[in-house]
């Protein structure tokens, strides 16, 4: 059950003009709770003019091995007119304390031998760059080639981590940098990573079919066109993994539902139930909410997949879903941020 403690800020290194690394102590009693998995986020909360506001951040440093962790170390870059980044970039400083849940997030890749890639555009290599650290630094026979993309050498969020990774593993480590905005002396031309693109780069970096799994993490854009690209050459479903930070607004059609007039949603949430009235255009997480306000989410656009349930019984409809693997949705699993009654009786299980 995700939990939000209170944690102090141990360091804030600032790694662009607009992004910095925050890490958080935790106190010893605290660490099993914040035992995580490579590739797995934070959500931080904040009330402010009496409005509390929720962003996830990825951890990005390795997970210790064995034991739980001492420190957190989370990346964050300024969004424009962000209401948290924006707290985080100017405000934040050592020793203040911050609301953070307990790490959450499927985008992860438990160490194993094998072939793995990553393809992350701006901030998405936060969570790869746990990933990558980890799996090398626990799996000898792991190999990863990591393929980035970023708009300048001077806007790259963690440059010195991966290219110390690079010194670290220079046998199973490969790195491929994409500038969008700035000319590079490797030989790769700038401009965006697109579908197009990366269907003529794939094959000529490494043996795309031998890859055992696929870490897409960016934008909605890049992440979408990288995994037309993987498809368009043949690499099962099963293989990608995606994580999508950014989904501008219009981006994806919203479901129009028509909901029965008189629904109510029954919730378990912590070993309680409670049964309670929909309103009219309210999501279900909503509703739950407004009775149980330890029910857990963070983004509220059914980016971060916090607000997982399992629908036990009743009908819903998501609006849009960027969080939810099509194993889990068919297993029987709903983002309750997203989702409208379609049945005058939904029960949705938040423990499972
Ligand atoms: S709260 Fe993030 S997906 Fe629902």
């Amino acid at each position: 059950m995700a939990r939000f403690h209170r944690l102090r800020v141990a360091a804030v290194d600032r790694l662009t003009d607009d992004s910095v690394a925050l890490t958080l102590a935790v106190p010893a009693p605290l660490r099993e709770e914040y035992r995580y998995a490579p590739g797995q986020h934070l959500a931080l909360r904040r009330t402010a003019d009496g409005q509390e506001i929720r962003r996830t951040y990825s951890i990005c440093s390795p997970a210790p091995d064995g034991e739980a962790p001492s420190t957190l170390r989370v990346g964050v870059r300024l969004v424009d007119g962000g209401a948290f980044s924006t707290y985080a970039l100017k405000e934040i400083d050592l020793g203040d304390e911050l609301e953070v849940m307990t790490p959450a997030g499927r985008f992860t890749l438990p160490p194993a031998p094998g072939r793995y890639a990553a393809i992350v555009g701006g901030s998405g290599i936060t969570p790869v760059l746990s990933i990558v650290a980890t799996l090398l630094a626990r799996e000898p026979e792991a190999r990863f080639c990591l393929i980035r993309s970023d708009r300048t050498a001077a806007s790259t969020m963690f440059l010195e981590e991966v290219a110390d990774l690079k010194d670290r593993y220079p046998e199973r480590f490969q790195l491929v940098t994409v500038l969008s905005r700035e000319e590079q002396q490797a030989g790769l031309p700038s401009g965006r990573l697109d579908r197009e693109r990366l269907t003529g780069l794939l094959p000529a970096l490494l043996p795309v079919e031998q890859v055992d799994g696929w870490f897409l993490c960016g934008p909605y854009g890049l992440v979408v066109g990288a995994e037309r690209a993987l498809r368009g050459l043949g690499v099962a479903r099963s293989r990608i993994h995606q994580e999508i930070f950014h989904v501008d607004t219009g981006t994806a059609p919203v479901a129009t539902v028509s909901a029965p007039a008189h629904s109510t949603v029954t919730a378990r949430l912590d070993g309680r139930g409670g049964t309670w009235p929909v309103r009219s255009g309210e999501s279900l997480l909503d509703t739950v909410l407004r009775n149980r306000p330890d029910a857990p989410y963070a983004c509220k656009g059914g980016v971060c997949g916090t607000c997982r349930a399992f629908l036990v019984a009743g009908e819903v409809r998501m609006d849009r879903n960027f969080a939810l693997e099509s194993e889990e949705t068919q297993a029987g699993y709903v983002l309750a941020c997203q989702s409208r009654p379609v049945t005058e009786k939904v029960e949705l299980d938040f423990d499972r």
